[in-house]
C-alpha cells in the first residue's frame, strides 16, 4: 500500500515542545485546566500506530560527518587491540574504534561523561557479556552537610553499586576542630587519612582507653561496637572509611546524643545518679559532624586511664602507614597493611599502589575476597573478567571507587601522565592475590605451551616471583608494548 504522507522539516524544539496539529488535538479539553493552560495533557486517539495522514519529518542525516569531530590517538587502531582511547581534548567525541567512519553518537548526550569513561563509551571489543558495574565516583553521591559549616560526609554502599555487598565507603571532611560525634556502629571501621589530622580516641570492652593523633597517609581501625571519638586539628581535615558490610550505612550510625534522648529522662538520670536537670541541655537531635573546642596540642592531657590502664601496643587502633616504606619495583610501588602488622584490624587487608606512567598492575585475582578500591590521584582503567566468559572495561579518576567481586581477574592501567596512586582493601587475613605472571612462570612450560600455543622464547621470559607492576610505554596509543 502506497502511503501519501506529506514532507514537513520539524526543528528539535517543534518535535519536544509544540502541541501535535491542530487537526489531531480533537480530544476533550478539561475546562478547568483549559482556563490556566493551552493545549491538552493528552494527544489524541488518532495518534496510534500506523496513520497515512500523519506527516513523516525530512530532517537532516543522523550521520555526524568526519569533518564535524575529531579522533583521538589510537582510535583508528583495530578494536581487538582495546588500546586506551583519550578523549579529554577531542572535539565532539565519537564512539569510533578500529577506523570505521561510525557509529556517531548525536545525542542527547553529555560529553563529560563519554570523555571520563572513554572505555563504556567505545568498549574494547574484547568487552563481552554482562560484567556487573564495577565503579562509582563519589562525585555522584549526596553529600551530607554537618552543623554550621563543620564539615560533610558522602557514602557509597549497595545504594550506589549494587555488587558491592562485602564492603561500604564513606568519604568525610571535617573542618577545622570539628568533631565526628562520639558513636559506635555495626560494621569494622577502617580509615585511611587523606588530608589534614585528627585525633581519635576510644575504650574497649576491658575499660582500656586509646587515643592518638594521625595524619595524612596514616590508618585506624575501630572494630564493631567500640565508641570513638575524631576531632579536627586546627587546619581541618578529610578521611576514608572503608567498612565490612557494604549494607552500612553513614547515616544509621549509634551517636550518643541520640542514646541519651531516647532513653526515658528518668532512666539517664537515674543511670548516672543525678538528677534530670542535669541533662536538659542536651542537643536537640543529632550532632553527627559539629564545631569543637580546640583540642589540647599536648596529647597526655586527653590521655584518659582507669584501672585497666591503655590498650596494649599490639592492640592499638592506629598504624602510622604514612611512615612506612613503599616496596620498590619497576613501575612503580606498594605498600601493605594488613594483620600481620596491624593486628586489631581483623580481616581488612590493603595496599597502596602507586603505578608510574604508563605502567599497570599486572592482571591478577584475589582468591578469598572482593576488592574495594579507591581512586587518590591520577586517571586508570580496570577490565574485569567473570566467568563465564564475560568482561568490561572501566575508567577511573581521583576520588571514584571501584569494586570487583572474588575471584575475577583484573588490572589496572595508567592512562594519564601523572602517577596513579590507589587503594585496594581486602576482606582477608593478608594481603595476597593470584599473578598470572608468576602462575604462568611457576607452570610446566609444556603445560603452558599446549595451553597458550606460545613460543618457547616467551616461556623464558615469564618470572617466578610476583612482579605487582609490570612497566609499559608512557605512549598508550603506540603499539609497541615493551618499551617504557
Ligand atoms: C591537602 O589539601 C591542601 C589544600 O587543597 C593541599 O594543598 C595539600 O596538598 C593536600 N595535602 C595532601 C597530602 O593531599
Ligand atoms: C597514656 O598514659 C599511659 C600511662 O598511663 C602511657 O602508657 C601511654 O603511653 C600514654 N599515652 C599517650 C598517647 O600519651
Ligand atoms: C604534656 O602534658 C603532660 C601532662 O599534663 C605533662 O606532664 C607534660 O610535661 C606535657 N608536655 C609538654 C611537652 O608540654
Ligand atoms: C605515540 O605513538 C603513536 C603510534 O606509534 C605515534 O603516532 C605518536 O606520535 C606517539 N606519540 C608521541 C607523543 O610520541
Amino acid at each position: 500500500m502506497k502511503l501519501s504522507r506529506v514532507s514537513v522539516l520539524l526543528s528539535v524544539a517543534s518535535v519536544w515542545a509544540l502541541p501535535a496539529p491542530k487537526a489531531q488535538s480533537s480530544a476533550p479539553v478539561n475546562p478547568l485546566a483549559a482556563s490556566r493552560a493551552s493545549g491538552s495533557l493528552r494527544g489524541s486517539e488518532s495518534l496510534l500506530g500506523n496513520n497515512p495522514s500523519i506527516p513523516i519529518p525530512t530532517e537532516p542525516s543522523t550521520v555526524i560527518p568526519p569533518g564535524q569531530f575529531e579522533l583521538a590517538p589510537g582510535q583508528t587502531e583495530d578494536e581487538q587491540l582495546g588500546l586506551y582511547i583519550d578523549l579529554s581534548n577531542v572535539k565532539n567525541p565519537q564512539p569510533i574504534r578500529g577506523g570505521s567512519t561510525g557509529p556517531t553518537d548525536p545525542g542527547p548526550r553529555t560529553e563529560a561523561y563519554d570523555r571520563l569513561n572513554s572505555d563504556l563509551f567505545i568498549p574494547p571489543a574484547t568487552d563481552a557479556g554482562d560484567a556487573p558495574n564495577a565503579k562509582w565516583p563519589f562525585g555522584l553521591s549526596h553529600n551530607r552537610h554537618g552543623l554550621a559549616g563543620a564539615g560533610w560526609a558522602r557514602q557509597q554502599n549497595v545504594d550506589q553499586l549494587p555488587v558491592a555487598t562485602a564492603m561500604a565507603g564513606v568519604n568525610m571532611r571535617l573542618s577545622p576542630n570539628a568533631y565526628r560525634e562520639l558513636h559506635w556502629h555495626k560494621a569494622g571501621e577502617w580509615a585511611l587519612m587523606l588530608n589534614g589530622s585528627v585525633r581519635i580516641s576510644a575504650v574497649n570492652e576491658h575499660g582500656q582507653t586509646f587515643v592518638d593523633d594521625v595524619s595524612a597517609g596514616d590508618v585506624w581501625f575501630f572494630p564493631a561496637g567500640i565508641p570513638h571519638s575524631i576531632q579536627a586539628f586546627e587546619n581541618g581535615c578529610e578521611f576514608l572509611l572503608v567498612f565490612n558490610d557494604g549494607e552500612f550505612s553513614e547515616d544509621e550510625t549509634f551517636l550518643v546524643s541520640e542514646l541519651m534522648e531516647r532513653m526515658p529522662e528518668s532512666v539517664v538520670a537515674k543511670n548516672f545518679r543525678t538528677s534530670v536537670q542535669t541533662f536538659s541541655k542536651l542537643p536537640d537531635g543529632q550532632l553527627w559532624i559539629f564545631p569543637g573546642t580546640p583540642a589540647p596540642k599536648n596529647i597526655s592531657e586527653q590521655n584518659v586511664t582507669g584501672p585497666a590502664g591503655v590498650i596494649s601496643k599490639e592492640a592499638a587502633y592506629s598504624y602510622h602507614f604514612s611512615q612506612q616504606e613503599p616496596y620498590r619495583v619497576p613501575g612503580g610501588s606498594i605498600k601493605v597493611l594488613d594483620p600481620a602488622t596491624f593486628p586489631i584490624a581483623k580481616g581488612f587487608s590493603a595496599a597502596l599502589v602507586t603505578v608510574e606512567p604508563g605502567a599497570m598492575r599486572e592482571m591478577h585475582w584475589h582468591t578469598t575476597s572482593d576488592e574495594w578500591t579507591y581512586f587518590l590521584q591520577g586517571t586508570a582503567r580496570l577490565t574485569v573478567y567473570q566467568a563465564p566468559a564475560s568482561s568490561r572495561t572501566f575508567d577511573f579518576s581521583a576520588g571514584d571507587v571501584g569494586y570487583v567481586p572474588v575471584p575475577n581477574a583484573h588490572f589496572l592501567e595508567n592512562t594519564g601522565s601523572e602517577p596513579l596512586i590507589f587503594l585496594e582493601v581486602l576482606q582477608a587475613a593478608e594481603y595476597s592475590d593470584i599473578s598470572v605472571n608468576q602462575w604462568l612462570g611457576l607452570t610446566p612450560k609444556q603445560i603452558v605451551k599446549d595451553h597458550l600455543n606460545v613460543d618457547e622464547a616467551f616461556l623464558d621470559t615469564l618470572p617466578k616471583t610476583e612482579p605487582f607492576i609490570v612497566p609499559g610505554n608512557r605512549n598508550l596509543s603506540t603499539t609497541d608494548f615493551t618499551g617504557t
